[in-house]
């Protein structure tokens, strides 16, 4: 069997039944009926629905596109973070990094963020930028960004890689 076959099996799993149980909706399939209750316009305030609230567990993050900009928000304390998701190192996906606390660590070469501040604790003159985000009626909602982050990007990082001076 070659790859695409077992990708394709893969995806006909994923999208066709969850575990154990065959009867309980997938996560795909869930994702999916919940987006299709979406509300399509932007509240009163222009805040813009992005996902059902049940779909962001407590201490993880997830990364949704609003105003043409990756958003990533966290569930820390019940309480929802939002900062953009582009790390200031590289772009590195922050909606993807652990979460610990109120801590984000980038997947990429580990650069630290404050997710309820968007202080960067790697580089304190790289923040990322933060955005108005709330639960209401079972849906998260994005509002406007609330405190502008960097454009800089570049710098050190430790890739864990033992170097030896060859002489
Ligand atoms: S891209 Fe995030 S730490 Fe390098």
């Amino acid at each position: 069997m070659g790859l695409r076959d077992r990708l394709k099996g893969a995806l006909k799993r994923a999208g066709g039944r969850s575990g154990p149980n065959a009867a309980e909706p997938s996560t795909i399939q869930r994702r999916t009926a919940a987006r299709r209750d979406l509300p399509d316009a932007p509240d009163a305030d222009g805040y813009v629905a992005v996902a059902a609230a049940s779909l962001l567990a407590e201490g993880k993050g997830t990364t949704f596109r609003v105003h043409g900009t990756n958003v990533a928000i966290y569930r820390v304390g019940g309480t929802l973070h939002a900062i953009d998701d582009a790390c200031t190192h590289e772009d590195g996906p922050l909606g993807e990094g652990d979460l610990d606390g109120m801590v984000v660590t980038c997947p990429y070469h580990d650069w630290r963020f404050d997710v309820s501040t968007g202080a960067c604790l790697t580089d304190e003159t790289r923040p990322v930028s933060c955005f108005a985000v709330r639960e209401r009626d079972g849906f998260i909602w994005v509002g406007s960004k609330v405190r502008e982050g960097t454009d800089a990007r570049g710098g050190e990082h430790d890739d864990g890689l033992k170097t030896r001076l060859v002489e």
